[in-house]
């Protein structure tokens, strides 16, 4: 099965994680297309140029591909050594996309859909960037997680850290938490918010335990949840 890239940053980081699956790459000029890679990305002018015929792109930057998907690690469900993100039912394509991103960016070992959106869905994937192609991105029932799961709601326990073996919940825009991720979560901890926000988007939550995950964040010392936390993020480096 293929996917359509649509712009120079998704034909980039499909070629930066897994060039073997970029079948072919369109751009409307072949002279504008090396000017953009040396620019922004010197490392996949080689690999672009390689795989391009000159034709019409539907995208400003001039620069679209078509990319085999690759074949679903389910594997991730079971086992991770960083956080598998579980996006619980999203509903808008472009968060679940950024929610794909964020997890690329930190290190989160996958991301993983409950409900009808195809994370693989063409919006989804301008939404990341591309970065789909830097880990493993799948739909799922609940049923097949294994592991700690910590649910991010904002009437939620104070932030204790995140077990880098965990699964990270995150709710959708409107509905939340779903009744059953809720029934199935080892504990549901919420970001803490200046009052009168009542809460922040999806991929916004995401990334800001994702990246207290990355960046080691404890709870302030002294705080109920200062005592006995899990989780410390990956090693320095
Ligand atoms: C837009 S919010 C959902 C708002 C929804 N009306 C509700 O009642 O939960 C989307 C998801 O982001 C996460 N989230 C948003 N703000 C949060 C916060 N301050 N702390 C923890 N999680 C938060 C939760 O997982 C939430 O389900």
């Amino acid at each position: 099965m293929t996917v359509d890239l649509s712009g120079f940053h998704a034909v980039k980081h499909a070629l930066r994680f897994r060039p073997d699956l970029v079948a072919s790459v369109t751009v409307t000029s072949f002279a504008a297309a090396a000017a953009l890679c040396d620019e922004l990305a010197p490392d996949v002018r080689e690999a672009l140029l390689a795989r391009a015929v000159e034709g019409p792109v539907d995208h400003p930057t001039g620069v679209s591909a078509v990319a085999l998907r690759p074949a679903v690690d389910r594997g991730v469900l079971l086992s991770r050594s960083a956080p598998l993100l579980l996006l619980d039912h999203p509903r808008h394509p472009g968060n679940a996309g950024a929610a794909v991103r964020v997890a690329a960016a930190v290190g989160a070992s996958g991301v993983a859909v409950l409900g009808d959106l195809d994370p693989w869905h063409p919006a989804v994937l301008r939404g990341s960037a591309g970065l789909h192609f830097a880990l493993p991105v799948l739909s799922c029932g609940l049923d097949e997680v294994v592991g700690t799961v910590v649910a991010l709601d904002a009437s939620g326990d104070p932030w204790n850290g995140l077990p880098d073996d965990a699964v990270l919940a995150v709710g959708s825009e409107r509905a939340g938490l779903s009744a059953s991720v809720r029934a199935r979560a080892d504990g549901v901890v919420a970001l803490p918010m200046r009052p009168g926000v009542s809460s922040l988007n999806l991929a916004t939550a995401a990334s800001a335990a994702l990246y207290a995950w990355r960046l080691g964040v404890s709870p302030p010392a002294g705080s109920a949840a200062g005592r006995g936390g899990t989780g410390h993020g990956p090693p320095p480096g």
